[in-house]
């Protein structure tokens, strides 16, 4: 074992992925430590957790958060450092056909909520930031914060689905109903779209006609605890780098692509 990673985890719900990453640590499979978990959700089983293990936790609550700012409450203003123009030209969760205003109060109100996230994450420096079922979309006010660095992206994601197939809250749910054969789960940085951003890795599995969303969600939950581990490891080694490939076909066409390389154990 190497030198370890500080990772910071954000969750939403029940946490089975901070589990196998808590799991993995114990085991000495993955070199790294776990620094805090936070979450949008002060229910989340996932915060149980940390606790359980002596991680220390926090919460901010996004509901709560989002209507202390339109009740103009002191609690929840927006940062200092917050432009609206910045974040509307760098953001692609929302395609240019939906309202504007709509795009406006879902930065605006994100972003309060954000700036509490990284004012409860400042106690605790991390290397890597890791989305463990957190529900949210993030802001280019956050990751910008976390990613001062562009070209070495730090906060992973965890999707249920293989992406690009199937962005959104319910991965499983839109295989399994569209009638997809093979389902499977993604590990991709994150970017500022939605589920959009470099794959570092992907699991697939077979789906049967007897399945059921439950038997679906299941098998790819089994896949999704041992990818992420293993991703993270992959960082923890340095062996993560995202380059832009450029490809040229027979024809003389000319296309580009975001690909996360996986470089060669050096230890
Ligand atoms: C997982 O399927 C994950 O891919 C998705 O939300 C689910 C969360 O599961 N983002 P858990 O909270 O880790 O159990």
């Amino acid at each position: 074992m190497g030198k370890k990673i500080r990772v910071g985890a954000l969750v939403s719900g029940g946490g089975t992925n901070l589990q196998a990453i808590i799991d993995a640590r114990r085991r000495g499979a993955i070199d790294a430590d776990l620094v805090f978990v936070g979450s949008d959700n002060p229910g989340a089983y996932g915060l149980e957790r940390a606790e359980q293990h002596g991680i220390p936790t926090f919460r901010v609550d996004y509901p709560a958060v989002m209507r202390a700012f339109r009740q103009g409450l002191e609690e929840a203003r927006l940062p200092e450092d917050f432009r609206l123009d910045d974040l509307r030209a760098k953001q692609t969760i929302f395609p240019p056909s939906v309202d504007p205003q709509k795009v406006d109060a879902f930065l605006t109100t994100r972003t309060v909520a954000e700036a509490l996230l990284l004012k409860a994450m400042q106690p605790f420096p991390f290397d890597l930031l890791v989305l463990a079922g957190f529900m949210r979309n993030l802001t280019p006010y956050f990751i910008d914060r976390v990613n001062p660095d562009r070209a070495h992206p730090r906060i992973m994601n965890i999707h249920p689905a293989l992406l690009p197939a199937f962005p959104g809250t319910d991965g499983y749910g839109d295989t399994f109903r569209y009638g997809c054969k093979v389902g499977g789960c993604t590990v991709h940085f994150v970017d500022y779209g939605e589920d959009s951003g470099p794959i570092i890795g992907q699991r697939a599995f077979a789906i049967h006609e007897e399945d059921t969303l439950e038997t679906v969600r299941r098998r790819g939950l089994e896949q999704e605890w041992q990818l992420y581990p293993e991703c993270i490891q992959l960082f923890a080694e340095g062996r993560l780098k995202t380059v832009r490939m450029r490809h040229e076909q027979p024809g003389g066409r000319v296309f580009e692509r975001t690909v996360v390389k996986v470089l060669p154990n050096r230890r």
